[in-house]
């Protein structure tokens, strides 16, 4: 047995496909779509034409990076949700044809278990050491916020949520009210590296337990700018950079707060940070700090941040190895928890 999974990934805005041989990434290919940019958002019906159009060519290169072929796959995982319907179809139904012209199993794969298991995936020449179980996951993306307590590989409790927004849509929506193109996050970033953090404060929520919410913060900004360019018409541009830095640093504030309350309250010492805003450099800094602290931090590399295939191989390849595998009638879901 080779051990040889090709994983899918159609489940917003990113067509990508990868191979994993014995754990290890030989390709990952991630086709972006750039139709969304100028309508501030995905727009689901535009994402799943982009996705049927990438998805045969970025299946061919990546078998092409790998240097195998058809007939050595020995297993297909796709994303089975959560994401858009109608892209996620387009993932479902290559992986179902592949898996008939094929005759090989289909692995149905967990998004967001994609996002955490990430730190696992290894590459050659690196000796990037893993976290050990139990560990802490603070899981960040454009549709989720959650602190994770994950067990063991399929074992995953929730130990914290938003009960609005997402980190990541705070940061989109908040660039939008900034005339910023979307995905507004990767701009903040880059913007808030040459701010002033400290040089306006914005509503930090008072929320119980564990749980996030972002939508109060996304409100005060609004109106913020709102009375600031009623003031001062250029008032955005020539302040851009403090706007971006503060608005960061209140969103990484927030952020960590809970996941520190929740790492003391476990008892647990290693802290993963997974999920696309965990590209962010401000957010990064500021799980790395939790070293000072008596942590192990594991910190992602950019490529395995954002929605990537690789991802979903990393998880369709632990469960080949438990012989987990999905009925043909399998139907991909929009909406599907963690630990479900
Ligand atoms: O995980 P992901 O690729 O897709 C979802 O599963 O949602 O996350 C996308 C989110 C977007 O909201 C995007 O703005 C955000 O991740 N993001 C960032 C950065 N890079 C991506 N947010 C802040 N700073 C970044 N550098
Ligand atoms: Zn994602």
């Amino acid at each position: 047995m080779k051990d040889i999974i090709l994983g899918i990934e159609t489940s917003c805005d990113e067509t990508s496909a990868a191979v994993i041989y014995n754990q290890y990434e030989v390709a990952n290919v991630i086709a972006n779509q750039d139709v969304h940019k100028s309508y501030g958002g995905v727009v689901p019906e535009l994402a799943s034409r982009a996705h049927q159009q990438n998805i045969i060519p970025v299946v061919d290169k990546s078998l092409k990076e790998a240097g195998v072929s058809l007939k050595d796959i020995d297993g297909i995982a796709f994303t089975r949700g959560p994401g858009l319907l109608g892209s996620l179809l387009v993932g479902t139904s290559f992986a179902k044809g592949f898996s008939i012209a094929r005759n090989i199993p289909i692995i149905a794969v967990n998004h967001l278990q994609g996002h955490v298991l990430s730190h696992f995936i290894k590459e050659p020449n690196n000796t990037y050491e893993p976290p050990s179980f139990p560990f802490i996951t603070l899981l960040v993306s454009g549709g989720h916020t959650q602190i994770i307590r994950v067990n063991d590989y399929f074992d995953i409790e929730v130990l914290g949520n938003t009960i609005d927004d997402a980190a990541g849509e705070a940061f989109d929506k908040c660039a939008k009210v900034m005339g910023l193109p979307y995905p507004g996050g990767p701009l903040i970033d880059k913007m808030a590296a040459k701010g002033n953090p400290e040089r306006f404060k914005f509503t930090r929520p008072a929320i119980a337990d564990f749980d996030y919410s972002f939508s109060g913060l996304k409100t005060a900004f609004l109106y913020f700018l709102r009375d600031a360019v009623n003031k001062d018409p250029d008032f955005i541009a020539k302040n851009e950079n403090d706007l971006a830095a503060s608005l960061q640093q209140t969103i990484i504030d927030i952020l960590m707060d809970k996941l520190y309350q929740a790492a003391k309250h476990s008892g647990i010492k290693d802290i993963t940070l997974a999920g696309g805003v965990s590209a962010n450099n401000g957010l990064r800094n500021a799980i790395r700090n939790m070293q000072n602290d008596g942590y192990r931090v594991f910190i992602p590399p950019f490529k395995y941040t954002t929605d990537n295939a690789a991802m979903i191989g990393i998880v369709g390849y632990f469960k080949y190895l438990k012989q987990e595998f999905a009925q043909i009638d399998t139907t991909p879901v929009a909406r599907f928890t963690i630990d479900s």
